[in-house]
């Protein structure tokens, strides 16, 4: 390989709080699928550009096998071996799982996340977030809105729909921000590992026993299901299911704070919502960095990917292509986001999507609506970003407001 190739992944946010690092932007357009250097020395790739993201996803030759999928990013996990092979799978873990091992523990799945499912559960979600609001407003501003508001949302709606105590939520909260740090080494990840899936091996044990009317009592019905894939697919659920959104309200609002004039014509326009969360989704990428092993040699964009290596994905890079998007790096509600790649695409597609969109959707849309003076209560240059964090977004977003509706 060339000197030019860089050595380990930009993350410094240099071009600003909601843009890609200026050298993956620079990499996308040189060369979209581009080899890479880990810090340890050894050869990877980053692929960037859109139409390459998209075809990579679909291509099921890009094994999901690598590591333990979520919990950690292997090529800059201190202690962490280079990957010849694909990983052994955790149990329950089908975001790290090909098929066949992948359909079946998803086909167990699909039919708790339906469209017409989450459609059902709309009204709840929209009660829970209006109650969330109710004890926002009580609060004297400033106040943090993640611990507040953006955290507490989506953690509650999934608690309730997988039947885990929202009472226990120090453990699990805990413990998945541990897998989230980036810089945390592999020791410390497995340790917060077993004590979550311990956590939830005993839950769904239990739930076997008695079950109740929950996705996890469901599946522990299932004895085509283990105690350990029960807890895995737990564990996946939860950490999906309130990291990703949470990151998202948190961020979102920070950046149409950030564009007032489309902010106060979403306020105006309610029914703009649908389409400015897809907006929002596509700018914003929290989700940023997946990872596939080459299970052989793959022509992707021109290139040679060599069987064996380690390919690192970046759908905030292909959402800001702009061979795709016109005007990719400018924050626009009116446009079609459509065909962004912010849920993934291919069999890993997000399982959860519809019910992100309720999410964002009724939290957007509540925040809005009750509190019409809400700002930052700090320069837009003092929120504590989270480049140290697996998902982006903001650690602590400080706001303030004159009246609320209560
Ligand atoms: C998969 C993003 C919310 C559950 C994924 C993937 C992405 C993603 C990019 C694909 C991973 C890959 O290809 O390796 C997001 C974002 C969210 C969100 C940005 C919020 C804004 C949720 C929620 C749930 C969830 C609320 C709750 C159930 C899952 C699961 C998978 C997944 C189970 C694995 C699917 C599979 O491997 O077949 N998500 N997600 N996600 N997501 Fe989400």
């Amino acid at each position: 390989m060339t000197q030019t190739v860089p050595q380990g992944l930009p993350m410094e946010r240099d071009a600003g709080p909601f843009d890609p690092p200026s050298r993956i932007t620079a990499l996308r357009e040189a060369r979209p699928v581009s080899p890479l250097l880990f810090p340890d020395g050894h050869e990877g790739w980053l692929v960037t550009g859109y139409d390459a993201v998209r075809q990579l996803m679909a291509d099921t030759r890009f094994s999901s096998r690598q590591d333990i999928g979520i919990i950690h990013v292997p090529y800059e996990t201190p202690g962490m071996p280079v990957q010849t092979e694909p990983s052994p799978q955790t149990p329950g873990l089908f975001i790290s799982m090909d098929p066949p091992d992948h359909t079946r523990l998803r086909r167990k799945l699909t039919g708790a996340f339906t469209v017409k499912r989450m459609k059902q559960l709309e009204e709840q979600i929209i009660e829970v977030t209006e109650r969330q609001l109710d004890e926002l407003a009580r609060l004297t501003p400033p106040v943090d809105l993640v611990k507040e508001f953006a955290l507490p949302v989506p953690s509650l709606v999934i608690c309730e729909l997988l039947g885990v105590p929202y009472a226990d939520r120090e453990t699990f909260q805990v413990h998945s921000a541990k897998f989230m740090e980036r810089d945390v080494n592999l020791e410390d990840k497995m340790a917060a590992f077993g004590a979550m899936f311990g956590y939830l091996a005993e839950l769904v044990t239990s739930k076997r026993a008695a079950p109740g009317e929950d996705i996890l009592s469901d599946l522990a019905r299932d004895d085509d299901l283990t105690i350990e894939e029960l807890a895995g697919i737990g564990f996946l659920l939860l950490l999906a299911g309130h990291e990703t959104t949470a990151n998202m309200l948190a961020l979102g609002t920070f950046a149409l704070l950030e564009h007032p004039e489309q902010l106060a014509e979403l306020r105006a326009n309610p029914d703009l919502m649908p389409g400015a969360v897809e907006e929002l989704m596509r700018y914003l990428s929290v989700a940023d960095i997946f990872l596939r092993y080459a299970a052989e040699d793959i022509e992707l964009g021109g290139e040679t990917i060599p069987e064996g290596s380690t390919v690192i994905i970046s759908l905030l890079a292909a959402n800001r292509d702009p061979k795709r998007f016109d005007d990719p790096d400018a924050l626009d509600i009116h446009r079609t986001a459509r065909g962004h790649t912010s849920f993934g695409h291919g069999i890993h597609q997000c399982l959860g999507q519809q019910l992100a969109r309720i999410e964002m959707r009724a939290g957007f849309d509540g925040l809005l609506r009750r509190f019409p003076t809400l700002e930052l209560a700090i320069p837009a240059g003092e929120v504590k970003l989270r480049t140290d964090m697996n998902i982006y977004g903001v650690h602590e977003l400080p706001v303030t407001w004159t009246d609320a509706a209560i």
